[in-house]
Order: C-alpha cells, then sequence, then structure tokens
C-alpha cells in the first residue's frame, strides 16, 4: 500500500453538497448504521441552518472535488473549555496514509485555538474499531470511563480523553 501522505487542503466550511457527500463518506467506511450516518448528514444540516451558533465545527480533507475525510468537533455544554470530537472518518481506500492524523492534529489545534484544554471522544468496544482505538491511543488519548453495556448486550462505550496544552498568549510586537 502506498502510505504517502496526499496532498489535502483543509477547509472549515461546509455547503449544501457536503450533507450527501459526508453521508456517503461516513457509509463507506461500513462502520456506522444507518442511523449514525443520518445524524452525521443532520449535523451538516444544523450548521448550515445555525451557523457557528450551533457548535458544529468541521475540518474537511479534500484532493481536489473528492473528500477524503472530516471531522466535526464543538465545545460540550458541560464545559467551554471541554470539547468532543463527534465525527472522524477517512474514506476507506485512503486510510493507513495520515490523512486521519492530519484532521485530528489540525483539529486539536483549533479547538485549542477555542479555548479548549480537554478532548473525549466517545467509540466502542466493538472489535472492528481495535485500528480506531490504536490510533487514538498513538495520538495521545488514554482510555477513561468505560460504559458496560452501552451500545448493545457486549458492546461497551469508550470514553477517550486528551489534555491539552492552553494556547499561548500572543506576545505582543
Ligand atoms: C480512525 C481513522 C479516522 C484513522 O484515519 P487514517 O487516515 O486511517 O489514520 P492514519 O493513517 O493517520 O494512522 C495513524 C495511526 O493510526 C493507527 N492505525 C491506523 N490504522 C490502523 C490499523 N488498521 N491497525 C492498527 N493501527 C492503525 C496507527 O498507529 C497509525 O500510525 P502509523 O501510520 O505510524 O502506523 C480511519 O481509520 C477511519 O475512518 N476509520 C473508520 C471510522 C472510525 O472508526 N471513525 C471513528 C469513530 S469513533
Amino acid at each position: 500500500m502506498d502510505r504517502k501522505l496526499p496532498s489535502i487542503i483543509l477547509r472549515e466550511t461546509v455547503a449544501t453538497p457536503d450533507i450527501e457527500r459526508i453521508g456517503a463518506l461516513v457509509a463507506g467506511t461500513g462502520f456506522f448504521s444507518d442511523e449514525e450516518v443520518g445524524i452525521a448528514r443532520e449535523l451538516v444540516e444544523e450548521r448550515l441552518a445555525k451557523g457557528i451558533a450551533c457548535g458544529y465545527h468541521f475540518l474537511l480533507a479534500e484532493t481536489g472535488r473528492a473528500l477524503l475525510g472530516y471531522t466535526c468537533y464543538g465545545p460540550t455544554d458541560d464545559a467551554p473549555w471541554l470539547f468532543d470530537l463527534y465525527w472522524i472518518a477517512v474514506l476507506d481506500s485512503c486510510r493507513g496514509k495520515g490523512i486521519g492524523s492530519a484532521l485530528l492534529t489540525a483539529t486539536e489545534r483549533r479547538v485549542t485555538r477555542m479555548g479548549g484544554t480537554r478532548i473525549h471522544i466517545e467509540t466502542s468496544s466493538r472489535p472492528q474499531y481495535l485500528p480506531t482505538r490504536c490510533f487514538y491511543e498513538k495520538h495521545g488519548y488514554r482510555r477513561g470511563a468505560v460504559h458496560k453495556n452501552f451500545y448493545a448486550p457486549g458492546e461497551d462505550r469508550y470514553v477517550y480523553i486528551k489534555d491539552l496544552a492552553p494556547a499561548q498568549p500572543q506576545k505582543a510586537a
């Protein structure tokens, strides 16, 4: 497999065609139920309807016109410094090339700039998610709470946590 990171452009805005594109990307991973795919689409719709005030931020990785991956994240209602990474997904055929890492690192930078100092990610204990869990751990996320049988009997919810260094104040010129 060619592991070279393709040259990607990161985009923070979303537009109406992104509802379909993100829906197709998420559905194509084979990781998510129809209901979860619907939620991924709804978050884009909500952002388009309500703007940034809805609290859903996006980062899309593209090459040319193709969407290769994306994240959706935002501050939680619990605390403004605590952010959730709601979604991260990379196109099946493009995994293992560093796109997920580039997206996660760029998302963390944006969270820090917005005053966030901690990110939570929820994921499943299913064996299918083992590479995903390795990915989070490689990026410094530690497993926090485990909610037994949360998704289904025998399928736990893991909450991964990463503390981020606070943004450095800008030096006066
Ligand atoms: C998780 C995901 C976003 C990672 O994106 P990616 O572009 O494949 O990740 P990268 O190429 O940046 O991988 C970085 C590291 O993750 C780990 N990793 C990635 N794929 C792995 C695999 N199949 N097995 C083990 N580790 C893996 C490795 O540590 C890798 O580091 P290395 O390249 O030095 O070996 C992507 O695989 C994906 O979309 N998965 C399906 C959807 C999903 O699980 N989303 C999260 C829901 S909670």
